[in-house]
């Protein structure tokens, strides 16, 4: 088969990011010429979140330069890709637009196809970046804006298992570590935190459990942890490793739902493989946790290193290497989407 080589550019929400990455054989993996990524932290820092204006305004001002890093980073000029991928969506409007437009001028000023890439997608196809990861796998899509369960058959083509029913998980961890004056992105701060706490200290939630279907929801556990916060002097560390507890309890729970559902589906699939992917996926005590579930459960974990599990454009790059291999371009009209669910069954 021949190499394949995408421009991958990220924009959906507060990292600006360019990278190439070449794909060399039909499952992966994949070879990153270069990964650059700018994270506006410093600008949303002030506001305890991301402000989609500033995002936008910012990435304008850092997109070109960080793809014409990435292009030197890997040695090529525009005209040796065969594609030009981007983020088309969901996100932060003004971001996905900014990214998509730039995609698009880049396509045509060096006459090379578009991909329009869907970021959920992007995170959900990344283990297969980084590892030979044969379809149909199980995915669990896990950051700041989602939390799905889904059976991955093949690019594309996704089945819902369980869906967030209110807060997202990553959500759930920088809600937390806000209760807690840990600054955004949470997340790593609480697991950092959480290391040195008692998870036993807190009797906390853990909504769903055990209910039918693998749905998830992460708002009762925030408010459990408002409510303590609101009541007494809480301890930081031990209040930080009873929340991530709770999430790891519900995680494994809806997650072993689901892989009775797919192997209900895929009975054919021989050890199949549970992936991982996005912020949360970041994480080493839920890796760890979910590991052993698979482990019993006769699953294979795969997840990609924490730099690929964040927000990044080597992941947009490599769904745009598995797209171009299938001939699935987009036309140049093509429209930036806030939401873009990855299935709706
Ligand atoms: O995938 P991502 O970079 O952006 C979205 O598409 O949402 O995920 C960001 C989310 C944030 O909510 C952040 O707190 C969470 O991932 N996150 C973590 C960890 N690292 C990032 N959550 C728990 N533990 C971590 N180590
Ligand atoms: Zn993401």
């Amino acid at each position: 088969m021949r190499a394949t080589t995408v421009l991958g550019i990220e924009t959906s929400c507060d990292e600006t990011a360019a990278a190439v990455v070449r794909g060399r054989s039909a499952a992966g993996p994949g070879d990153i010429l270069s990964n650059v990524i700018f994270s506006q932290l410093e600008e949303h820092r002030p506001y305890g979140g991301v402000v989609p204006e500033i995002a936008a305004r910012a990435h304008v001002e850092m997109l070109d330069g960080i793809v014409e890093q990435a292009l030197a980073a890997a040695g090529l000029g525009l005209g040796d890709v065969d594609a030009i991928a981007a983020t088309a969506g969901p996100g932060l409007i003004g971001g996905v637009m900014v990214g998509l437009v730039t995609a698009k001028a880049l396509a045509l000023a060096a006459d090379k196809p578009l991909i329009a890439v869907n970021h959920l997608e992007a995170h959900g196809l990344s283990a297969r970046l980084c590892e030979n990861v044969a379809f149909p796998y199980l995915l669990l899509l896990v950051s700041g804006g989602h939390c799905q369960l889904l059976g991955v058959e093949g690019v594309g083509r996704f089945r819902l298992y369980g869906t967030t029913i209110d807060d997202a998980a990553g959500e759930a961890f920088d809600k937390v570590a806000k209760l807690l004056g840990l600054e955004y992105p949470g997340g790593p701060h609480i697991e950092t935190l959480a290391r040195d706490g008692n998870p036993k200290r807190y009797d906390l939630p853990r909504p769903l459990r055990g209910r039918p279907g693998a749905d998830f929801s992460f708002s009762g556990l925030k408010t459990a942890v408002r409510q303590i916060t609101l009541e007494e002097k809480a301890h930081p560390a031990d209040l930080a490793a009873s929340f991530q507890a709770a999430v790891i309890d519900v995680l494994g729970d809806r997650t072993r739902a689901a892989m009775a559902m797919f192997v209900r589906d895929f009975p054919d699939a021989a050890a199949p493989s549970f992936v991982m992917a996005g912020g949360v996926a970041a994480n080493g005590a839920i890796r760890d946790a979910l590991g052993a579930l698979c482990a019993a459960e006769g699953f294979t974990l795969q997840v990609p290193p924490p730099k690929l599990c964040t927000d990044n454009a080597a992941m947009v790059a490599w769904a745009g290497v598995e797209r171009a291999r299938l001939g699935l371009f987009d036309p140049l009209e093509v429209a930036a989407r806030a939401r873009w669910p990855l299935c709706t069954a």
